[in-house]
């Protein structure tokens, strides 16, 4: 991995710290994340819901969607895009990071940076 490619991606640790569908706090950089494993697939998002910015600790994350609990605006899993704003217009999207593993680490990095894939 070049040294341009490893600023684009961050360790956030070995792939057996993250147990199964439990979202697990992280950081990449100032911004801080969670990680969660989906039977072995592992997605990493934006810590606070962009509605009133509290944590999505204890979201809950049921057929490719994320709700959050205090207000239900659900997420797309995939790509973070609104599914259910509950009434909240003009919310952003939650930001969703790209994740690779790597000698059983996980990596994590912001999505539209598009570092090449390195295995
Ligand atoms: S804080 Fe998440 S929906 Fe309101």
């Amino acid at each position: 991995m070049s040294l341009n490619e490893q600023k684009l991606w961050t360790d956030l640790g070995p792939v057996d710290s993250f147990p199964l569908g439990k979202p697990i706090p992280g950081r990449i950089e100032d911004e801080e994340v969670l990680v969660v494993n989906l039977d072995g697939k592992f997605h990493v998002f934006e810590r606070k819901c962009p509605h009133q910015s509290r944590y999505l600790d204890e979201c809950q994350i049921r057929e490719g969607r994320i709700h959050c609990i205090y207000h239900m605006v659900t997420f797309s899993l995939d790509d973070g895009h609104i599914i259910d704003d509950g009434g909240y217009i003009g919310l952003p999207d939650l930001i969703i990071y790209r994740t690779k593993i790597q000698d059983d680490r996980l990596w994590a990095s912001p999505a539209g940076q598009n570092p090449k894939e390195v295995i």
